[in-house]
């Protein structure tokens, strides 16, 4: 392994311009070409960082015998196709959440890894988040007891992405702001409770707002067509019971009518002892002057904030990531539940 490794992005899209800038900013990467279809983002990409090699086609980016690494930020529906021909070219991967479209294509991908033997993460971000970090210690110290409740969400006021963009279509996407903002917050809430193994979801899925707005812009820059189609979801909210008899509650919205004052994500737990409530990372508890309101003030740790250095500290260093591939596949195969749950209008039940 050289001294450096040697990476290279995979759709420069938002996402990618973001990786790039964070592998720019890593003393032990560095970026040698992109894959990019538009023309316009594509020299977006190469001027910010004076990038020497682009391909329009990303086959032959990973037919390069000085790449070590890619990572993929590409629409939804490619990411497995893409991710298992680059574990097979016996690339390193970092893949975009959601991790595929669906649990099959997820487990498909977490095999080639395996059998490649092959670094793969998927970017589920939160857990590099120094508030979830201090929460997590204090979970695992059992500073309030019994954790047996988890309310995650992440509720955008306004945030439609830009209609004809793929972020709005089933075909492209799978699925609206559940498997964009909700797929976040959910590994979140399970890494905080340390626990995976779910029994049964209960989801619901509304496109009240999204298919009469015009998107914002901000996100679904990319075109793929001009229909202004709207066919995800742009709220949604789950009962995910786990096996432990623990439930979490999940929200997502990409648009809805709820208080400005609120905040907009956050992971709260609630235990027999206290509760933590994050983000900003707060703790609650029955103190001797009465009700007590801890603000935790994390320090940054070694592995915090950047999801995309760890990856590239665990290829080089030969570690395993934090992110064990069996929790990405559960959060995957939740967000499948929520959807087949709210199609059969019945509890899905997982194996
Ligand atoms: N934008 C964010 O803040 C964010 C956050 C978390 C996760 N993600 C995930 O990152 C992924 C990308 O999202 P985005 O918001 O950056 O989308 P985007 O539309 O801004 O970017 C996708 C890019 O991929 C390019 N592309 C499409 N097909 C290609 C191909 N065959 N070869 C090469 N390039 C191709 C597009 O031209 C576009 O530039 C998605 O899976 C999304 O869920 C994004």
């Amino acid at each position: 392994m050289p001294a450096r490794l040697r990476c290279a992005v995979i759709g420069t899209g938002a996402a990618g311009l973001e990786h790039l800038r964070s592998l720019a900013s890593c003393h032990h990467a560095a970026v040698v070409a992109i894959a990019e279809i538009d023309p316009k983002r594509s020299k977006e990409a190469v001027d910010l960082l004076k990038i020497h090699r682009s391909y329009t086609d990303y086959r032959e980016l990973l037919e390069q015998p000085d790449i070590d690494a890619v990572t993929i930020a590409l629409p939804n529906h490619l990411h497995a196709r893409v991710a298992v021909e680059a574990l097979q070219a016996r690339k390193h991967v970092f893949l975009e959440t959601p991790m595929a479209t669906h649990a099959k294509a997820a487990a498909k991908i977490f095999e080639t890894a395996k059998k490649m033997r092959c670094v793969l993460m998927v970017g589920q971000g939160f857990r590099f988040n120094r508030h979830t970090q201090a929460a997590k210690e204090i979970l695992d110290r059992g500073l309030i007891g019994e954790v047996y409740h988890a309310r995650c969400f992440f509720l955008r006021r306004s945030a439609i992405p830009r209609l004809g963009s793929w972020s709005t279509q089933k075909e492209f996407a799978a699925g609206g702001c559940v498997c964009d903002l909700g797929v976040q917050m959910l590994d979140a809430g399970l890494h905080l409770l340390g626990d995976f193994d779910v029994k049964s979801v209960s989801g619901q899925v509304y496109s009240k707002l999204g298919p009469r707005a015009s998107g914002n812009g901000e996100r679904g820059k990319s075109a793929v067509n001009s229909a202004p189609v709207f066919d995800v979801e742009d709220y949604g909210a789950a009962l995910v019971k786990l096996r432990t008899g623990r439930t979490v509650i999940l929200e997502a919205s990409w648009a809805a009518f709820h208080a400005p004052s609120s905040r907009e994500y956050g992971v709260d737990l609630f235990g027999t002892t206290g509760g933590l409530s994050l983000y900003p990372a707060r703790l609650f508890r029955e103190g001797a002057q009465g009700y007590e309101v801890i603000e935790l003030a994390p320090q940054k740790l070694a592995h915090s904030e950047d999801a995309l250095h760890h990856f590239v500290s665990c290829v080089v260093q030969g570690k395993k990531p934090l992110i064990p591939l069996e929790e990405s596949l559960k959060v995957q195969q939740i967000i499948d539940a929520i959807y087949a749950s709210a199609a059969s209008g019945k509890e899905f039940f997982l194996k």
